[in-house]
């Protein structure tokens, strides 16, 4: 696909190591070993390496042998490491030998290598729930500057190329945060905004969706959208930003025109903002079965360090396309 494509050839000219600390699992070593020999990423594995070769060579994985293997019971740097956690985590009373213990955790020495800069970027969770991924991260690597909350965006390929842009649209939060504020969907909305410019590479035309468009209906759940809406359009002008709108209001132009006259954005939304990870998680996983979208990601917005998450029903080349996403996000081409 052309976007990945692109994507994986900017990636190659200034190649970012990638930690995948589920080694043993089966696509995620396939995966590896499509990487490496594609050459657009360094692949670290995590996992018992000899069990982690006799599995590639069962499979007949060449390109393992030019991956780098961390053995998690037995390796160089994890009383560092796990000194490095006792620091971090020194106010919630953490102590060495708790750290010791966590280390040996393939998803607490991803972050921890990441934190070392022994890594650039993680991308994990073919094997473990979104939850066992990102607490590690939440807790070690944090939010970026001037953020509070991470958030996971997903980029939808449409087969219908009349919505979104071509047929490109940005969800979000699909895959992190339950309920948000209606300051923290503001942050959610700003982000998706910006992770649009920078990864999908269009400028975004942000809905906000609730049950109603502009004043509909009344309840406090479309009262949290409509104060996010604001706050979202304040914290940046520069962006697109128009709430609250129905989701038929927002992508279909007859429909926008009429709930909302004169909007910019309704009926031309190429940005869905849903108000919580409830209808963003149900919304993604239909449009991707029942209208045949390929959704890529959950990109990880708002995290201090490039580490995304897998669903647990991805496919090999599900692991290749965020790998590649990942590996622009820690080479700063994103
Ligand atoms: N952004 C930044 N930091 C966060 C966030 C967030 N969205 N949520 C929690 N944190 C931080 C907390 O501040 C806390 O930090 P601290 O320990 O330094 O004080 C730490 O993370 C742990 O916080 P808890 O509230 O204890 O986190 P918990 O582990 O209970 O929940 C989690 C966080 C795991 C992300 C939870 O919100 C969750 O399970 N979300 C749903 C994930 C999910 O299942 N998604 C759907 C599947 S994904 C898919 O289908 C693609």
């Amino acid at each position: 696909m052309e976007f990945i494509d692109s994507l994986k050839q900017k990636a190659s000219t200034n190649k970012k190591r990638i930690v995948l600390p589920e080694g043993l699992e089966e696509r995620t070593l396939q995966a590896a070993n499509t990487i490496l020999q594609e050459g657009f990423a360094d692949v670290i594995l995590i996992g018992n390496p000899t069990e982690m070769k006799a599995k590639a060579s069962e499979l007949g994985l060449t390109n393992i042998d030019n991956a780098e293997i961390v053995d998690p019971e037995n390796h160089a740097k994890m009383d560092a490491y796990a000194d490095m956690m006792v620091e971090i985590r020194k106010t919630k009373g953490l102590t060495k030998e708790e750290a010791l213990k966590l280390i040996k955790d393939p998803l607490y020495l991803s972050v921890m290598m990441i934190k070392a800069g022994d890594a650039d970027g993680e991308v994990a969770g073919a094997d473990n729930s979104t939850g066992d991924v990102l607490r590690p991260a939440f807790q070690y690597v944090k939010t970026a500057p001037g953020i509070s909350v991470v958030s996971g965006a997903f980029i939808m390929i449409l087969k219908d190329k009349e919505f979104g842009n071509d047929g490109m649209m940005v969800f979000a939060d699909c895959a992190v945060h339950p309920n948000p504020t209606a300051e923290e969907l503001a942050e959610i909305a700003v982000a998706t905004g910006r992770t649009t410019q920078a990864i999908a590479g269009f400028e975004p035309k942000i809905a906000m969706l609730s049950f109603s468009t502009k004043g509909s209906a009344k309840h406090e759940m479309v009262d949290k959208v409509v104060k996010a809406t604001k706050l979202a359009q304040e914290k940046a002008p520069d962006l697109k930003i128009e709430g609250e709108l129905q989701s038929d209001a927002a992508i279909i132009p007859a429909i926008g025109q009429k709930k909302a006259p004169g909007s910019e954005i309704a009926g031309q939304a190429n940005v869905l903002v849903f108000p919580t990870l409830e209808t963003g998680n149900i919304a993604y996983k239909l449009v991707q079965r029942m209208a045949g979208a390929e959704a890529i990601g959950p990109i990880l917005q708002g995290m201090a360090a490039p580490i995304n998450d897998l669903s647990r029903g991805c496919s090999v080349s599900d692991i290749v396309n965020l790998v590649a996403i990942t590996a622009n996000q820690a080479a700063g081409t994103l």
